[in-house]
């Protein structure tokens, strides 16, 4: 499967403006660079973000012996029939009122979502005895999400029906629009990446999938971004198929279990300074970390085996045309102001307002007809 991200470009040409439209990666966008300066705009292309069907029977684990006495807290505040889905959809965004909940709750409680009580998960120790131990018993998702989601077209890959999970969404266009505005507003992260392809790549040819593997600054950012701004904040929902036991709490079959990623990737106990902007962070102090769901302080792709099938596609996509970017533009913020970063409500972490950027061409035109 190949996934396009559109980036549309307003280029001044002899004082006529011209629109394009290029579905990256691909090369007449990099071509493009005649002029000196053009303004792009990254948009969503529809994407499909599927998830095969609930498990089947062979999946299932025989009944642990468990006591349902202790039960998780229960945030307050639920009303009759739809419980706590008048605080999801408010004005506030679902990730952050649910992280403020577990300030107050700690890192497991459960909410009330219609008749169906959901166990939020807000720390890395939860989540890890969630996606270890209990991981086959919480490997299903809710039928209803399936159902609700099976009037969008079905895809038919390999055999398996997929359904849509998160919609029209692009998960990969969003984490190039926060890496891009995080180089906005950090211009010595972005001058420190551009040094890294210089002495990776050179300045006489593109750069190519090969070369991802030494630009290891490059890296750092993404998982950087996503730390930050994890497309998906909060995981897409299993449910518990058998009763287990988390963190002493019992969790009954039917239990929803919904990981606060951005929660998680946030906590004060584990990443110093934890809302700043630091690349560097994982080339030094948290340099084994990685986000392939072994590293439970650091899971925007999930873990366990749910965890997303799509990690290495999306990785080297958002990795190669950032990559290709850098190398070949300076990045200049049009209005010298700095980017707004508000996230707005949705399943995937969309931000509220458009990255208009300037792109100046760094080479000769030559190079960019290569
Ligand atoms: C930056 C890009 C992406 C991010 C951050 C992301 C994140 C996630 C997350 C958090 C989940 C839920 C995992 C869990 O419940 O533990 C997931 C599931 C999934 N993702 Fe992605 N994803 C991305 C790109 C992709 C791509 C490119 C594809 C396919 C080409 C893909 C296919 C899927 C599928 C099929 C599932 C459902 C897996 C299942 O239910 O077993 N994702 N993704």
């Amino acid at each position: 499967m190949r996934i396009f991200v559109s980036i549309s470009i307003t280029q001044l040409n002899k004082g006529k403006v011209q629109d394009n439209t290029f579905k990256l990666p691909d090369s007449s966008f990099f071509k493009l660079a005649r002029s000196s300066t053009f303004s792009i705009a990254i948009e969503s292309t529809p994407f499909i973000h599927p998830t095969p069907n609930t498990l089947s029977q062979r999946d299932r684990l025989s009944k642990p012996k468990i006591k349902a006495s202790n039960k998780p807290p229960q945030a307050n505040g639920a009303w009759p029939i739809i419980g706590h889905l008048h605080k999801l959809s408010g004005t506030g965004l679902p990730h952050m009122t649910l992280g403020a909940m577990a300030d107050q709750y700690g890192s497991a409680f459960t909410i009330q979502l219609g008749t169906k009580q959901a166990l939020v998960v807000s720390s890395w120790k939860v989540a890890k005895e969630c996606f270890t131990t209990n991981d086959r018993a919480l490997a299903s998702r809710p039928t209803h999400t399936t159902m609700a989601l099976s009037r969008l077209p079905p895809i038919v890959s390999t055999g398996v029906k997929y359904t849509l999970l998160l919609g029209a969404s692009d998960t990969t266009m969003v984490t190039l629009t926060w890496t891009l505005s995080l180089f906005l507003n950090n211009p010595h992260v972005f001058k420190k990446a551009q040094e890294e392809l210089m002495a990776q790549v050179g300045n006489d040819q593109h750069v190519d999938e090969s070369d991802i593997k030494n630009l290891v600054y490059l890296q750092a950012i993404i998982k950087e971004t996503i730390r930050l701004y994890p497309p998906a904040p909060l995981s897409a929902p299993r449910e518990a198929i058998e009763d287990g036991v988390v963190v002493g709490y019992h969790v009954p079959v039917g239990m929803r279990v919904i990981a606060n990623l951005w929660k998680i990737q946030r906590d004060p106990s584990i990443w110093d300074d934890p809302l700043e902007f630091q690349p560097e962070r994982f080339l030094t102090t948290y340099k084994g970390i990685d986000v392939w769901g072994q590293h439970y302080e650091l899971i925007p792709f999930g873990y366990g085996r749910r965890s997303c099938p799509g990690i290495a596609l999306a990785l080297q996509v958002v990795q190669l045309i950032l990559a290709q970017l850098l190398h070949g533009f300076e990045l200049i913020r049009p209005s010298g102001a700095p980017v707004d970063m508000t996230e707005s409500v949705g399943l995937t972490n969309v931000k509220v307002t458009l990255v208009e950027v300037l792109l100046a061409p760094r080479f000769p035109p030559q190079l960019y007809e290569a």
